[in-house]
């Protein structure tokens, strides 16, 4: 097989929670320890885009060398792959703008993301009208950056959970209208990697996912959880009144949500999990689903606070990171301005 370049990207934004690390952070681990030698891992912390809902700048500086000692405690191994902030690489931005020049109004208004947040503003109410009108542009240009980050660097595969599809079909379209329209062969079109695990689902709400920006902490699990306030949140829970255990996500999305945990940290089909637990009582149950986790997750707590008292660690890699990114990436952008004649 021909080598593979993988792109993944995650915006930094705070302390990951067992969503990020099992739809995320994990599975870049994996890669890692798991990839042909020959395979092009390249992991980007993406604060451009994380300005599209601005944080103050002094917690930007902070998220970014956080979320780099998350990835690395997750099992990232930097020696194997290219993990770099997306903003130390300008040839980001500057093929966003050729792209956005190219990407069709009409195309970018059909993306779920984008209608979702207009839904939000669109209402009759001149509040609502206001909010609308207020929307920033960056917000619903976000995909074309996307598109910018994957193309840069020729990627055949981009692992995304299936929210991100559409966005990778815009990609596609926007790589091969380039290559048609000029005759070249200048972007790799890149498939999807379809994350294994589902949607890691809030803890007090089973319906809901598990999100950061949810405002009850007792929702979700911290990669910085101690063991204790994993216990705390796992047998604080909720799930049902059914007696036994059983996968079945409908009509036992709590039970089934735990079950999901265990299975993606184990990687075992949620099936044979449920059969393990079948018999216990929810308070077993919940008992034995915390021991999973936390033995997945007191290592890499570890890691990510040794990893969080090292800075300088942390920017040399990533400083080394965004020269290799760099190299990478120039040798598209050269291609591109060559064709479009800038
Ligand atoms: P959040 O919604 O918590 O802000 P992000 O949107 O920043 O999370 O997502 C970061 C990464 O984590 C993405 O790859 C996303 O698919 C993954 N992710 C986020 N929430 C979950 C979840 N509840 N279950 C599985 N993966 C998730
Ligand atoms: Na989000």
């Amino acid at each position: 097989d021909a080598p593979q370049t993988i792109f993944s990207g995650i915006q930094p934004t705070g302390i990951a929670h067992l969503g990020n690390y099992l739809g995320a952070l994990s599975a870049w681990g994996r890669l890692c320890a798991r990839s042909p030698p020959s395979t092009r891992l390249i992991f980007s912390i993406v604060d451009l885009h994380a300005l599209t809902v601005p944080p103050p700048a002094d917690l930007l500086r902070e998220y970014k060398r956080q979320c780099a000692a998350m990835i690395i405690a997750s099992g990232v191994d930097p020696k194997k792959c290219v993990l770099y902030v997306q903003s130390a690489v300008p040839a980001h931005a500057e093929l966003c703008w050729i792209l956005t020049c190219m990407a069709e109004f009409g195309y970018l208004s059909r993306m779920t993301q984008w209608k979702s947040k207009l839904n939000i503003a669109d209402d009759a109410s001149t509040n609502n009208r206001e909010a609308q009108k207020n929307l920033k542009l960056g917000l619903f240009a976000y995909p074309v950056l996307q598109a910018a980050d994957i193309l840069l660097y020729q990627t055949n595969l981009v692992p995304v959970g299936d929210d991100q599809v559409q966005h990778l079909e815009l990609t596609r379209h926007i790589a091969d209208r380039f290559n048609a329209r000029h005759k070249v062969d200048v972007f790799r079109i890149p498939e999807v990697l379809l994350t294994p695990t589902p949607r890691i689902m809030s803890l007090k709400n089973p319906t809901k996912k598990m999100s950061k920006s949810d405002p009850t902490p007792a929702t979700r699990i911290m990669i910085s959880d101690t063991t204790d306030q994993i216990a705390k949140k796992i047998r604080g829970a909720v799930t049902d009144s059914i007696t036994g255990i059983t996968y079945e996500p409908v009509s036992r999305p709590g039970v089934a949500n735990l079950i999901d945990i265990v299975a993606g940290i184990l990687e075992q089909p949620q099936a044979d999990v449920a059969e393990q637990y079948a018999s216990m009582t929810h308070g077993e149950f919940k008992a034995a689903v915390t021991d999973v986790v936390c033995a997945e997750m007191a290592p890499v707590r570890r890691r990510f606070e040794e990893l969080s008292a090292d800075p300088e660690y942390i920017d040399l890699v990533l400083k080394k990171g965004a020269e290799k990114a760099s190299e990478i990436a120039q040798i598209t952008l050269d291609e591109v301005k060559k064709t479009i004649g800038l």
